[in-house]
């Protein structure tokens, strides 16, 4: 009796979690149409931002960067890249040549979670403590002196307002940091502080953003390469743009004509954005509410977040799922499990959300939930990068090279780097992404695009940087 009496009422509330998954998947509707329209605004946008300052959502940010690493780079530089889950050291060896990075080590350490919303000075004190601890390791034998004097490129990747290649000022803090005290702070000085206080003598050469680090590897490496594009904890972009199209700052004058401008596009926004109510939901409860719109969107801080705000909509209307909680990573292994069954969806529902018995249309339900909102996040990622490549003129608006009758507006090999866990990790997403690519510029154009993925491009990145601004190695140069 009692079985009767639950099929009747469990087929109904299935009926409302199925208007739940609808709804949700009109809601993040990105056809091709409107992903074009998210490509012109975020073109024309990038115009006001680098028209005056303020102009825009995007701040479209002056690095200071006007040329990237030559390939003459020679020595050996650190680097520590702060910003996203986990904090990196490095320690790069150049060999003076074009692509001879002699080595490479990569030390990686998890950021306590009191200290990202704690004091500056313990947050500055622990990444100082742990570059000292690395660098007695990698050195032990080596006879240098700790005290003696190293280069270092420094990423730290949040919207810093830069008066140098090697200084500038924090405007605000993203992705679930929260230091008060260093707001308006000079980003080096913090980091010196600390390195004085554990006895190290460090120069920082370059102060950049995780984007210009990767953009700095991937040019390295190919000198197609016009554009770099995060999609980690959080997302963002840069490229190099003409000194004469950077209004806001007249009389720009830099050797090589260009400059590389973090758009910081996580703060990107446009009437367009497929906005769902669980979208303003999350970014009601955040703590930098009516900021990094887009990002909240599309980046893994955010995204197992979206997912969970859905399954928790279903429960509330149905008891399919009970209680929940959820993590990207989960997300990711959940949606790409591909046994019949699905059985590591069972495993995850079970082992964390504490969900026993989970029928497989129920799973099914799951793994639906996580691909709406990750095409979404993908196919936005590939309308931000277009936007780049049609604000540069490498859409292919000014013809392509195949078309025989016009044989003087060349297509361009374009190379745009990519870096961060959501691109690198996530396979589902990636294809989304590539594939959208393509959808928006047309087979023919896409073909000239490539999007290439670095490995601590951030990182690395820096610490060429440091290299090719280091007084050192203008000697080594000259
Ligand atoms: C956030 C930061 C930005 C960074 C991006 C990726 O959007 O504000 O500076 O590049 O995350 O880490």
């Amino acid at each position: 009796g009692v079985a009767v009496g639950r099929r009747v009422s469990s087929r109904r509330k299935w009926g409302r979690v199925i208007d739940v998954l609808k709804e949700l998947e009109e809601g993040c509707d990105t056809p091709v149409g409107r992903l074009k329209q998210v490509v012109d605004a975020v073109a024309v946008e990038m115009h006001a931002g680098l028209a005056s300052e303020g102009g825009s959502k995007l701040r479209m940010l002056l690095t200071f960067v006007d040329n990237l690493p030559s390939g003459r780079e020679k020595g050996t530089f650190y680097a520590l890249d702060l910003g996203g889950t986990y904090f990196r050291v490095l320690r790069v060896q150049l060999g003076g040549q074009r692509s001879s990075i002699l080595s490479h080590d990569v030390e990686r350490q998890p950021i306590p979670e009191h200290l990202m919303t704690g004091r500056t000075k313990d947050l500055f004190d622990f990444i100082a403590s742990v570059f000292k601890q690395f660098v007695e390791r990698e050195e032990s034998g080596s006879g240098y002196p700790l005290d003696r004097r190293r280069d270092l490129g420094f990423t730290f990747s949040f919207p810093v307002k830069q008066t140098s290649v090697s200084s500038g000022i924090l405007m605000k803090w993203t992705k679930g940091f929260a230091i008060e005290d260093m707001v308006g702070k000079e980003v080096v000085a913090c980091l010196q502080e600390a390195f004085t206080r554990n006895g190290l003598d460090v120069r920082v050469a370059a102060l950049v953003n995780d984007t210009v680090g990767t953009l700095a590897l991937g040019h390295y490496h190919d000198a197609d390469t016009v554009a770099a594009v995060i999609i980690g904890t959080g997302t963002n972009a840069c490229y190099v743009e003409r000194t004469d199209a950077i209004i806001k700052c007249q009389g720009l004058l830099t050797t090589s004509g260009g400059m590389v401008v973090n758009m910081e596009w996580g703060n990107f926004w446009s009437s367009h954005l497929p906005r769902t109510s669980y979208d303003v939901d999350l970014d009601a409860d955040s703590p930098n509410p009516n900021d990094q719109g887009f990002e909240k969107m599309i980046s893994g801080m955010y995204l197992g977040e979206i997912v969970r705000r859905v399954i928790l909509r279903m429960t509330l209307e149905s008891d399919i799922f009970g209680p929940v909680s959820s993590k990207t990573p989960l997300m990711a292994a959940m949606h790409e499990d591909d046994s019949p069954d699905l059985t590591e969806v069972e495993r995850i529902l079970r082992d964390i959300l504490e969900v026993r018995d989970v029928p497989l249309k129920v799973r099914k339900l799951a793994v639906n939930v996580c691909d709406v909102v990750t095409r979404r996040a993908a196919r936005l990622a590939a309308a931000g990068i277009v936007g780049i490549l049609k604000k540069i003129g490498r859409d292919g608006s000014g013809g392509i090279v195949s078309g025989r009758s016009r044989p003087d507006t060349r297509m361009r090999r374009t190379v745009v780097a990519i870096e961060g866990g959501l691109y690198t990790n996530y396979g589902m997403f990636r294809e989304y992404l590539n594939e959208a690519v393509v959808e928006i510029l047309g087979e023919e154009v896409a073909q000239h695009v490539i999007l290439r993925e670095t490995e601590d491009g951030s990182g690395i990145g820096a610490a060429l940087l440091a290299a090719s601004n280091s007084s050192r190695n203008v000697d080594t140069v000259q």
